[in-house]
C-alpha cells in the first residue's frame, strides 16, 4: 500500500472519511441533523486544512477549533464522539494509505482532537486523553 503523497490523495481519505461518518450511529447525526454540512462546500475547505498540515502549504486561512463552538454549543460534544471520530479517521486511513505521512495524519489528527476537547470545555486537563490515543496510535 502507498502513503499519502498528494492533493489528491486527501481529497479520496476525506471523501472516504466523510462517508462513514456521515452515517455512523454515534457522530452521524452531528453532522447530518445537527450542522446540515454541505460537504461540496466543506471538503475543499478540510483539504485545504490537511493540505497545510501535511505538506506545509499556506492554503488553509480558516480556524478549526472555533469552527466547532457552534456545534458543541447545539449538541454538547463529548469525549465519545471525538474518540469514534478517531477511530473512523484511523480506520479509513488504514483501508488506503501506509507509510509516514499516513502516521502523521494519525498523530496530528490526536493531538489536535485533544486540544480541541479542552479549548472547547469538554475537559479540563489538556492531557486526559493522550493514553487513549496513543494506545490507538500503538505508541503506548
Ligand atoms: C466529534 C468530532 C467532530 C465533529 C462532529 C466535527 C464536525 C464538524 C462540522 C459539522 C464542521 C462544519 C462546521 C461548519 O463550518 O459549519 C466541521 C468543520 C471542520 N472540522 Fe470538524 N468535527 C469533529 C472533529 C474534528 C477534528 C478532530 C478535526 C481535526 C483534526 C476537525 C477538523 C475540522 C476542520 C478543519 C473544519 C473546517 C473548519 C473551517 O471551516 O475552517 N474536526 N467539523
Amino acid at each position: 500500500m502507498a502513503d499519502l503523497t498528494t492533493r489528491a490523495d486527501i481529497d479520496l481519505l476525506l471523501r472516504e472519511f466523510y462517508s462513514r461518518a456521515m452515517v455512523d450511529e454515534v457522530i452521524g447525526y452531528l453532522f447530518t441533523e445537527v450542522a446540515h454540512l454541505d460537504l461540496d462546500h466543506h471538503l475543499p475547505t478540510i483539504g485545504n486544512f490537511w493540505e497545510q498540515i501535511l505538506f506545509q502549504r499556506p492554503v488553509y486561512a480558516g480556524h478549526p477549533i472555533a469552527a466547532h463552538f457552534p456545534l458543541h454549543q447545539a449538541a454538547t460534544l463529548q469525549p465519545a464522539h471525538f474518540q469514534r471520530w478517531f477511530r473512523l479517521w484511523d480506520e479509513t486511513i488504514a483501508t488506503r494509505f501506509e507509510g509516514p505521512m499516513a502516521d502523521q495524519a494519525r498523530t496530528r489528527a490526536a493531538t489536535i482532537a485533544e486540544s480541541m476537547q479542552y479549548r472547547l470545555g469538554i475537559t479540563s486537563d489538556p492531557t486526559v486523553f493522550s493514553d487513549a490515543y496513543k494506545a490507538a496510535l500503538g505508541m503506548g
